[in-house]
């Protein structure tokens, strides 16, 4: 059985590649590296902290793509039947990841559980350039036959289990960039206040509440 299930949604209504280009400010994300190469090999902690994740970062808080995130989170991904009309909080600002040729996204096979995410989150992972291969991410235990490569399109939102199993990436050996992002659902029924200030996120240092990491619908 395949670690991770794929939705089709509708890329007029939700035009995440344009919306994105607009932002990084290039005509091809796919080949972001020719407009702006990463000098060095990304590093565990630094590898979410580059000119184009600050960028993005930047970018993301402008009513362009806060709109179109929300209203994919409201319009789509919450009317999933594997949500069950459950009433759910959502990650506030999704996390980007960019992979770019001979270069990592994130710097170690890890668990989401690892860094402090409770294992009631639900893994949504949202890429702008078709991933597959060497520039996508890897599920299971890259040393067990159970490694599996999720193959996801643009036009795909794909759904695993990225707080409880191992995941990771590689070298990209495609020659593409892989541009991404990647929230996490938290069903209300699990949300405990105290135990949520009790953590904080690795890079941003964001508590796990409502009104910083997390978001009411
Ligand atoms: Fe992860």
């Amino acid at each position: 059985m395949s670690k991770y299930k794929l939705f089709d949604f509708d890329t007029t209504k939700y035009p995440f590649k344009e919306t994105v280009e607009k932002m990084m400010e290039v005509n091809q994300l796919d080949m972001i590296h020719e407009v702006f190469n990463f000098p060095e090999k990304l590093e565990i902690i630094k590898d979410q902290n580059t000119i184009l994740h600050d960028k993005f970062y930047k970018e993301m808080k402008k009513e362009e793509f806060t709109e179109l995130y929300q209203g994919f989170v409201r319009e789509f991904i919450s009317k999933l039947d594997m949500l069950g009309g459950e009433e759910i909080l959502y990650q506030t600002f999704p996390s980007f990841r960019i992979h770019q040729p001979n270069n990592i996204a994130v710097g170690q096979y890890h668990r989401d559980s690892d860094f402090g995410h409770n294992t009631h989150e639900i893994n949504f992972w949202l890429p702008f350039t078709n991933a597959w291969d060497t520039n996508t991410v890897w599920i299971g235990d890259p040393d067990s036959n159970e490694h599996e490569c999720m193959e996801v399109n643009y036009g795909q939102v794909s759904y695993f289990d990225g707080v409880n199993s191992l995941h990771g990436n590689k070298d990209n050996l495609t020659g593409k960039s892989r541009m991404s992002i990647d929230f996490r659902i938290f069903p209300m029924k699990y949300y405990n206040q105290q135990d949520q200030e009790q953590t904080e996120t690795l890079t941003q240092k964001k508590k796990f509440v409502i009104g910083e990491y997390w978001s009411e619908l």
